[in-house]
């Protein structure tokens, strides 16, 4: 029995997180997850939340089961935030919305939908990506591939070579894209960048998935954040969009999301959601109730959907603060290394491009925690901590 059980391995990202717990050192900082913290480096409720959860709370709403596809005025809202609510697309009923758990949830039901739909299909995913992407497609039975998308020499996108990449994947095959604010590199295609992903993915007949954990993050504007997922909806193809609400409205542990699908006419966008219905009726029946509601509440009434925007803008500009801190920190301490990446890099993460030893110095001789792809989690640094990273960092790129 359980004895042929093998022990799995720390997950790469939540397992940081424990790590960071079981240490005992005053200095220590967690810039694992990709959590947001303020600047005395405490876990942030947003004012919207909290008036959202009275007047929920003020609604006595029972607790009966949700449809298996949700909560309705969180699907409305929701597909609206994505799409535009003047999007031609979901007033003709091309597009159908699956409430979901957080992103993760939502990517897994969507990976089970490629997997009984398109059975064989590959899924490609950046090289580097988010480290749950993989387990999500590989443990619903498709197998994830890779395009490049890093490149280490200028600490940028490799364009070329993802676009040699996608160029030789099969056609049909379904292709991951980070929505904005890539995870873990901080680096987007640019606009015309974007443009020819979109006819590349048109000529070969690609799956399009989208993966949306940070609208709002990137440039601190929602719309902006969607332009990627807009221009590829408004073009015609059909394709999937995971959504998350963890970041840009703090919901991280109400595990809140959707999985939306633009289908070429409703025929198609009705049969997808009855179909997504069956699979998310198996994995986890229906979904919960309370961060929906909240949701609903914030995005769909326009006060306090403007105040949602103003501390959302709060957020993403302390992050950019102390990315800017950090790199006037380290260009004094360290003038002749080049530091600039940090600033072009856009979202919660800078991706550093640091070993796996030098990851460990960081940890085990600094107590900075990190992941071992080099990513660190600026939304988890403080300004007083600022100088204290500059330090480690440069004592760990000269070891
Ligand atoms: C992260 O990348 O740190 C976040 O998306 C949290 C997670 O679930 O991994």
């Amino acid at each position: 029995r359980f004895e042929t059980v093998e022990q799995a391995p720390p997950d790469p990202i939540l397992g940081v997180t424990q790590a960071f717990r079981a240490d005992e050192d005053d200095r220590k900082l967690n810039l694992g997850v990709g959590a947001y913290r303020n600047d005395d480096l405490q876990p942030v409720v947003l004012d919207v939340v909290r008036k959202a959860e009275l007047r929920v709370v003020e609604q006595k709403n029972n607790k009966e089961y949700l449809p298996i596809d949700g909560f309705a005025p969180f699907n409305k809202v929701s597909a609206e935030l994505m799409f535009g609510a003047d999007s031609e697309l979901l007033a003709s009923g091309k597009i159908v919305t699956l409430q979901s758990l957080s992103g993760t949830g939502s990517l897994r039901v969507g990976a089970a939908f490629v997997n009984r739909f398109f059975p064989g299909a590959k899924v490609y995913i950046p090289n580097p990506s988010w480290g749950n992407h993989k387990n999500i497609f590989a443990d619903a039975g498709v197998d994830v591939a890779q395009y490049k998308y890093f490149d280490p020499e200028t600490i940028g996108l490799d364009f070329s070579g993802m676009m040699a990449d996608l160029e030789s994947a099969p056609e049909g095959s379904v292709v991951i894209l980070h929505a904005c604010a890539h995870n873990p590199t901080g680096i987007d295609p640019t606009v015309e960048q974007w443009k020819e992903v979109l006819e590349i993915c048109q000529r070969k007949g690609f799956l399009p998935f989208f993966d949306s954990a940070y609208q709002g993050f990137a440039s601190g504007d929602l719309i902006t954040d969607a332009f990627a997922v807009r221009m590829f909806a408004d073009a015609g193809l059909e394709m999937l969009v995971s959504q998350s609400y963890a970041k840009n409205l703090g919901l991280y542990g109400e595990r809140v999301g959707a999985l939306h699908c633009v289908a070429k006419d409703e025929g198609n966008a009705k049969r997808a959601l009855s179909q997504l219905k069956r699979l998310a009726r198996a994995l986890y029946s229906n979904p919960p109730t309370t961060g929906a509601r909240i949701v609903a509440e914030v995005v769909g009434d326009p006060e306090l959907f403007e105040e949602w925007k103003g501390e959302m803008m709060g957020m993403a500009g302390r992050i950019k603060e102390v990315r800017q801190q950090l790199v006037d920190c380290l260009k004094q301490k360290s003038p002749n290394r080049s530091w600039d990446f940090i600033t072009d890099q856009i979202g919660m993460f800078s991706y550093t491009g640091m070993s796996n030893a030098q990851v460990e110095n960081m940890t085990n001789k600094h107590h900075v925690y990190m992941t071992k792809d080099g990513r660190i989690s600026l939304a988890g640094l403080s300004s007083g901590k600022v100088e204290y990273l500059a330090n480690a960092i440069v004592d760990s790129f000269d070891n």
